[in-house]
């Protein structure tokens, strides 16, 4: 496609900008030896993280690939078949995903659309019992950009305690704030069964350096740097020392401050365009992330509407239904500029096109395998 819109980062930083045109931090870099790292990301890579959590020391941290690796193998070091698991929808679904491919009995509770997104307190009841072993959140959210009130925090926490549950809470949009300065909080420190994860992806705009983290009691950072050994050895020595950098104490403000420059322009964009279309379109402001879920009022599932868009007006949303939620769209604003604008523009006018009464497409969709094998939320 020509307008790629499904990312969830912010506009990605060069290596010279991040070093600030310094060549002596670049020709340190260069010198850096291409031996094995240490394989569970190196001292001060894990000192810098633990330094973000009041409750964390170096030894509660294992770096990783990504924060795909983290959620992946802290999952495996958690779940057997038959273990229930409790997953937030709207999500980002990788531990959906893997839940059910263990053979974990999954269910689900829900952020009200009709309620700003607002944790739905029964629905997280109903989904935790005494066999839950893992619930999982994503906060701030992805797709909705919400952030988890303190009181919702502790109705998480205490369903967790009720049954003896884990907390893995995805927290890769912590410090993607829009209304603040201040980063959200983790779940961290609030009870001792929670592993948090994060990474360099999505408020740092460094997703090309593939480190993420897990933190949680250094027990279980065992466990998972068992299933870690056997998956990479390691993450990568030279994007570790940038991640390092990245994460010092002067530099990290500053790529943060980016981000959420970046973050207030691009919305500002998505606001201005779902304010003039109106009649198609409506928006639960998002407190963080880089993302819009937008609500498309047409008569079809949001993986047609993605598919119209894709061969069409060759743009790529994200369908709501791949997030557990129909009837919505992902639209990523974290690098604004003239190619956002004329991909907001063509999803107006296929949109618009729609209600005109015009012919939708030439040779309409067929209904999709995708469509047919609808994924039923468990
Ligand atoms: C909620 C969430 N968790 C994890 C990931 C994976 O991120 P990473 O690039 O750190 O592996 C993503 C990427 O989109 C995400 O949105």
């Amino acid at each position: 496609v020509r307008f790629n819109l499904t990312e969830s980062g912010v506009a990605s930083v060069s290596l010279n900008t991040l070093c600030g045109h310094s060549h002596a931090k670049i020709g340190q870099l260069l010198d850096t030896r291409l031996g094995y790292p240490h394989v569970n990301g190196s001292p001060e890579l894990r000192e810098n993280i633990a330094a973000l959590y009041p409750a964390a020391r170096a030894e509660n941290v294992l770096v990783t690939i990504g924060a795909i690796e983290a959620n992946y193998i802290a999952c495996q070091a958690l779940l057997s078949p038959g273990d229930g698991v409790a997953v937030m929808l709207p999500n980002y679904l990788q531990i959906w995903g893997i839940a059910k491919n263990l053979g974990c009995r999954v269910k689900t509770f829900r952020l009200r659309c009709d309620d700003g997104w607002a944790l739905d307190l029964e629905s997280l009841q109903a989904a935790v019992d005494c066999d839950t072993r893992v619930i999982a959140v994503c906060n701030p959210n992805n797709p909705t950009g919400k952030i988890l009130t303190e009181a919702e925090m502790n109705a998480v926490v205490a369903a967790a305690e009720r049954v003896g549950a884990w907390i893995l809470s995805d927290e890769v949009f912590i410090g993607s704030e829009r209304l603040t300065e201040t980063d959200s909080p983790s779940f961290f420190g609030r009870y001792n069964r929670v592993i948090a994860v994060n990474s360099m992806s999505k408020a740092y705009g460094l997703a090309g350096l593939r480190i993420g983290w897990a933190v949680a009691p250094s027990a279980i950072i065992d466990e998972i740097w068992d299933r870690h050994d056997y998956v990479a050895i390691s993450a990568a020595k030279l994007e570790g020392e940038i991640a390092a950098f990245a994460l010092s104490s002067d530099v990290r403000p500053r790529l943060l401050a980016r981000g959420r420059r970046l973050i207030r322009e691009g919305y500002g964009l998505i606001q201005d365009w779902v304010d003039s279309n109106r009649s198609y379109f409506s928006l639960i402001p998002a407190q963080a992330t880089p993302v819009a879920f937008v609500r498309a009022h047409v008569q079809m599932s949001s993986h047609e509407l993605a598919e119209h868009l894709r061969k069409e007006q060759s743009v790529l949303v994200v369908p709501g239904e791949h997030f557990g939620q129909d009837g919505y769209f992902r639209v990523g604003f974290g690098s604004p500029g003239p190619r956002l604008t004329e991909g907001l523009e063509r999803i107006s006018t296929f949109v618009c096109g729609l209600d005109t009464g015009k012919p939708i497409c030439a040779n309409r969709l067929q209904r999709s395998d995708h469509e047919n094998a609808r994924l039923h939320w468990a």
